[in-house]
């Protein structure tokens, strides 16, 4: 298997080996609970062997029901918040064309919805869905999250308005929970086909159940790659025990030493516009998973080069309080070589042969020399390529990181109380009954 190798020399180079050596047995015995499931939020762990026991059954019917919809869709609306959508998302946009939505192949094209109350948002989503013909997930865990709830009552009597009701329940799915929620109720009553998001898995956790699988699948891209991804690095995961041989071990390692040592935000740094949404999708994990008991780094992001020309000066001398975690893809799918031009008016014939990867990559460099120079520390993520199954391999590593991270940290990382407090006083506000 092709791995992601993580590079620390930076980190080591500056504070020594000292530290790392101190942490090992820490990240070990959080590793231990994730795999025991002996600490808090052990009821939460089914992500962990997800890549290997997801249900076989309703994977496969899951990829018939993708055939059925793709043949009569062009557009697929993705109906969910948080971690019913952003892990599809991040997987779509990263293999999909940028202009995908401008130029469109066979497969459907997947458009989002109940992430946002934007009212002119919901306009300008009917209207495309006016000329289109679609199909629909609507995806929650609970059921009775407000914002999918109310995007999918819109999306659903546009749908029956154009198709008729009996129409409209063929090109419906429902992503929920088994046996409880409204969503899980509607479902019944109308009589949707329904996927299952296991009790054990959490939202932001998700990507690998149908809440994941599901629209990646609708998109185009290939799961089974993605499922075998993300089991290699699940075997890598588990089976290897100290931090020089196993990078998610490392990644918590390094980034749990730079917290103690006063850095308070960690910003996810890639070169490549596709994979904003990783960064999104990373947000989340971090964020909802360590951001409790007034601890945590700041999950930030930043794009090379774009945000250098915006964040760049911020970045390398106002305050010191960052870490970067650079993601840095070796071989793009394709290739542009800058053009020679005779005249050379704009002066960059020395970069005539070089293809946009060379240049981009010498940014990289230049970026990750001067910030070490300015005093962020760098950790480098080195992935050979994107395509599913390395990205099924950057999602469990992540996701295993994460876990291993937030108990050295010492906080559960797998509930999020922290989330219920806007809606306690949005319902309160809308007049609820019972707020
Ligand atoms: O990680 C989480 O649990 C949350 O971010 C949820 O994914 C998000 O709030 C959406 O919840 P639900 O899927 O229940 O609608």
């Amino acid at each position: 298997m092709e791995q992601i190798k993580i590079k620390t020399n930076h980190i080591v180079s500056k504070m020594g080996q000292e530290p790392i050596a101190q942490i090992e047995k820490e990240i070990l015995a959080a590793k231990e609970h994730l795999l025991k499931g002996d600490a808090e939020g052990n009821d939460f762990l089914g992500w962990v062997n997800l890549p290997e026991e997801y249900d076989k059954a309703e994977y496969a019917r899951m990829k018939a029901d993708v055939a059925r919809l793709s043949a009569k869709s062009k557009v697929f609306v993705v109906i969910g918040i948080g971690g019913s959508y952003l892990g599809a998302r991040m997987v779509i946009e990263a293999l999909q064309s940028e202009f995908a939505s401008m130029v469109r192949g066979e497969k459907p094209y997947v458009v989002y919805a109940g992430h946002t109350l934007g009212e002119d948002y919901y306009t300008q989503l009917l209207t495309l869905l006016d000329h289109e013909d679609y199909s629909v997930a609507v995806i929650s865990k609970s059921g009775t999250t407000t914002e999918p709830a109310v995007a999918f009552r819109i999306v659903k009597a546009h749908l029956e308005k154009k198709y008729g009701k009996a129409e409209a329940s063929q090109r419906i799915v429902a992503i929920t929970d088994a046996r409880k929620g409204a969503l899980h109720d509607i479902a019944v009553n109308e009589g949707y086909p329904m996927y299952v998001i296991p009790d054990n898995v959490g939202g932001r956790f998700s990507v690998l159940t149908p809440v994941g699988l599901l629209p990646i699948a609708m998109a185009g891209f290939d799961t089974d790659r993605l499922l075998q991804g993300a089991q290699d690095m699940r075997r890598l995961c588990i089976e290897k025990n100290t931090l020089a041989e196993n990078p998610a071990m490392m990644y918590a390692a390094v980034r749990n030493i730079l917290y103690r040592n006063g850095i308070k935000v960690e910003m996810l740094v890639s070169s490549l516009p596709n994979l904003r949404y990783l960064a999104e999708w990373w947000k989340q994990l971090y964020g909802e998973s360590e951001g409790k008991d007034h601890k945590g780094l700041l999950p930030h992001s930043l794009s090379i080069t774009t945000d250098l020309h915006s964040m760049g000066q911020y970045v390398q001398d106002g305050e010191r309080l960052m870490m970067e975690t650079m993601v840095h893809v070796a071989k793009p799918a394709t290739h542009v070589d800058v053009p020679t031009d005779e005249h050379n008016l704009d002066g960059i014939n020395y970069l005539v042969g070089k293809s946009l990867t060379e240049i981009n990559d010498c940014a990289m460099q230049g970026t990750v020399q001067a910030h070490l120079e300015g005093g962020v520390p760098v950790v480098e993520i080195d992935v050979d390529r994107i395509d599913e199954y390395t990205l099924g391999q950057i999602i469990y590593f992540f996701e295993f990181a994460c876990g291993v991270s937030g108990y050295t940290l010492g906080v559960n990382p797998f509930n999020q109380p922290g989330v219920e407090a806007y809606k306690k006083n949005m319902f309160h506000l809308l007049g609820k009954p019972g707020f």
